[in-house]
């Protein structure tokens, strides 16, 4: 089969590699009709994730059809059309009972803390990813569901990943009536946050990023107030200008370990590898909200320290508050949301390409190129 491979930093490949097969009674494989590129796959990318093996693909996000089941498979058969999480999890393990799916316990023997993610280095177990035609998927009763007869099957992926993380940031803060939300980072994960803010209840939805095209999918899409850092000499400063002196409620952090802004936090956080990532958003997210408010952190940091304001954060009284998302968790709440049509998903989608064109289609959103906001990867026909 054709899949995704990583050959090195900023090298992908598409090659030949053999077909997954059933290695768990419950397993099941699936041929992938439509896969996603996420903002976390460009962290892999630029060889920023330990332990990401040449030879290794990626993909997170992906839909298709079951091609196979394992014997103890029960809710799936050949031919369903299904849409899974990328956590990978037991569903039954501690914290899986407590619907901590990301924290899984056992799928990663590698780590104590993240459980399993598809494609996304042997940080987060070693599984192989949905950039592919096909896919092992373990646990095939837990995380793989039947997409619904309504629901557009570009909708579905972008639930697998984009669209749960940004709800799910959201949640985090939570929001009470009339908050002022301030969302860092205006890619998939801060517009869908930005949207969900607003079925939270908040007053004010403020994005900030130094995309231009991207502020303007803040505005269109999330119906947000927009701010381009690289126009102020301090955002911090205009935040507190924007919210009378006491700065935002909830604060969320759509950015992660590549944060742009800071060059000393960019050149040990990126560059040198001292920092489980660059944490300029974050810092900046601490800085701006009120006394007493909350940080939610979706966007992504590697294992070890970063350079983490944190005496401001007690200082302030701050909540902190973060996980890898537990994907399916938040699915119920959205498929309604989506069918009452709160929420079109794949309004942000710019690009759509062929499997075999993906190494393009990584360089064309980790550079930034073509105002490409969410590539979807075509694998097979469906
Ligand atoms: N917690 C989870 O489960 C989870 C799931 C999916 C993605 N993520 C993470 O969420 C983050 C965002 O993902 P994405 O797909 O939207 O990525 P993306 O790369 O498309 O978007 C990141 C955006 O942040 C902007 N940015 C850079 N520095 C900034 C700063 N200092 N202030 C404000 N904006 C800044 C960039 O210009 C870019 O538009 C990534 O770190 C990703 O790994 C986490
Ligand atoms: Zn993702
Ligand atoms: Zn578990």
């Amino acid at each position: 089969m054709k899949a995704m491979v990583y050959r090195g930093p900023y090298k992908i490949r598409v090659e030949e590699k053999p077909m997954p097969k059933i290695e768990h009674p419950n397993d099941a494989i699936i041929r992938v009709t439509t896969a996603a590129i996420c903002g976390s796959d460009l962290h892999l990318y630029h060889g920023l994730m330990p332990d990401t093996r040449i030879g290794h693909t990626f993909g997170h996000e992906f839909i298709g059809v079951v091609e196979e089941v394992g014997p103890s498979v029960q809710n799936l058969q050949r031919g369903d059309r299904v849409m899974v999480p990328f956590n990978v999890y037991c569903g039954s393990c501690y914290y899986c009972a407590r619907g901590l799916y990301s924290n899984c316990h056992n799928v990663n023997p590698n780590a104590t803390a993240v459980g399993g993610i598809y494609g996304y280095s042997h940080t987060t177990g070693g599984y192989d990813g949905g950039q592919a035609e096909f896919v092992r998927v373990p646990f095939a009763d837990v995380g793989p569901t039947i997409i619904p007869d309504w629901m557009d099957s570009e909708d579905a992926v972008l639930l697998t990943d984009a669209l749960a993380t940004g709800y799910f940031g959201a949640q985090l803060g939570d929001i009470v009536e009339g908050d002022t939300v301030v969302v860092f980072g205006a890619g998939p994960v801060g517009l869908y946050a930005a949207k969900s803010a607003w079925l939270m209840g908040a007053g004010r939805v403020i994005v900030i990023d130094h995309l231009e095209y991207r502020l303007e999918k803040a505005r269109t899409f999330a119906h947000a107030e927009t701010f381009n850092f690289a126009e102020y000499d301090d955002i911090i400063v205009e935040m507190k200008k924007t919210t009378d002196y006491l700065g935002a409620d909830v604060v969320i952090d759509a950015v992660g370990a590549e944060s742009d802004g800071n060059f000393i936090q960019q050149v040990t956080g990126t560059k040198l590898k001292l920092q489980g990532g660059s944490a300029i958003a974050l810092n900046w997210a601490i800085d701006s909200v009120r006394k007493g408010g909350t940080v939610a952190v979706v966007g992504a940091y590697g294992p070890i320290f970063s350079a983490v304001k944190f005496g401001d954060a007690l200082n302030k009284g701050l909540t902190l508050r973060m996980n890898q998302t537990p994907v399916k968790r938040q699915w119920p709440r959205l498929f309604e949301h989506i069918q009452n049509g709160y929420l079109k998903p794949n309004d942000i989608v710019t690009h759509r390409i062929p499997l075999e064109d993906i190494a393009e289609g990584y360089h064309m959103f980790s550079a930034k190129l073509d105002n490409c906001i969410k590539t979807l990867v075509i694998a097979n026909p469906s």
